[in-house]
């Protein structure tokens, strides 16, 4: 099945040799790799206005930035690839999260829980919620939790606009590559805002939007300066922006 690799070239990382050679397998696998199971984001609300844009957005916009397709669970093998770490520093940003024994952590977007089970066994007398609103993505977290005896990760179906979590609850949200394809980003920071404790931090992990060079399409990357502006819309600043991630920004944010 070459599917993963197709994807991580065709759809999701910018082809170095130019987009023309793999047009053909684009247009292909858009049906297969767009997340059929939701109609992203089509009812308009105040926040968000229509236009056509790039051809891995969803035509939707929110304060100047058009929102990327969800990865569909078709890509888990690129979630989990081999060279991720080394692309990633995925060890550095676990150490950035400074986990302690009792956080209540919530990864949203958890996808096929690259991060959640490096982070569970650092808080084994806290919790690990792993949100994600592909059943697909939970099957394989719940796989997982039941291969390894996982005690501390709590698999929960979210939707495009709650992660369905409890209230004031949350240590650390992390966000890794998700906030970008977020269909209704401002309920769903409403959404984060309710189930954070009111010192409880916000993770948010992009592919730096700033820098050309990062291998990665780009409406799946964002600025700070974009990041900053729809959390403060939020209700949230930056706290800091700790620049020790090869290709992502990992930004801090708090209550303001
Ligand atoms: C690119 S994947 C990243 C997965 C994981 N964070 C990682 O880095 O390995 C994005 C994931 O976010 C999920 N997602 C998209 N919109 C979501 C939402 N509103 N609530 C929860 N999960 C969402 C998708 O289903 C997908 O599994």
């Amino acid at each position: 099945m070459r599917l993963p690799f197709i994807f991580k070239i065709s759809i999701y990382m910018i082809n170095r040799n130019g987009l023309s050679k793999n047009i053909l397998l684009y247009l292909l696998l858009i049906p297969l790799l767009s997340f059929p199971a939701f109609s992203q984001g089509t009812s308009t609300g105040d926040f968000y206005t229509f236009r056509a844009g790039d051809p891995n957005g969803i035509g939707k916009w929110y304060m100047g930035r058009e929102i990327a397709y969800v990865m569909g669970w078709q890509g888990i093998n690129w979630l989990e690839r081999p060279t991720r770490e080394k692309e990633e520093r995925t060890a550095t940003l676990l150490d950035n999260l400074n986990i302690q024994p009792t956080d209540i952590i919530a990864d949203i977007g958890a996808g096929s829980g690259y991060h959640i089970f490096q982070m569970a066994p650092f808080a084994q007398k806290g919790l690990v919620y792993a949100v994600d609103i592909q059943d697909e993505m939970l099957a394989t977290i719940r796989n997982r939790i039941n291969i390894n005896g996982v005690k501390n990760v709590i698999p929960i179906k979210g939707s495009d606009k709650s992660v369905n979590l409890p209230g004031n609850k949350i240590d650390k949200v992390l966000l890794v590559d998700v906030y970008h394809e977020f269909s209704y980003p401002a309920e769903m920071m409403e959404s984060i805002k309710k189930s954070l404790k009111e010192d409880g931090k916000v993770y948010l992990i992009e592919y730096r939007g700033e820098d050309d060079w990062v291998p990665i399409k780009k409406v799946h990357k964002m600025t700070e300066k974009q990041a900053v502006k729809e959390m403060k819309a939020a209700g949230f600043r930056l706290e800091k922006n700790i620049d020790n991630l090869p290709w992502q920004h990992c930004m801090i944010f708090v209550k303001k």
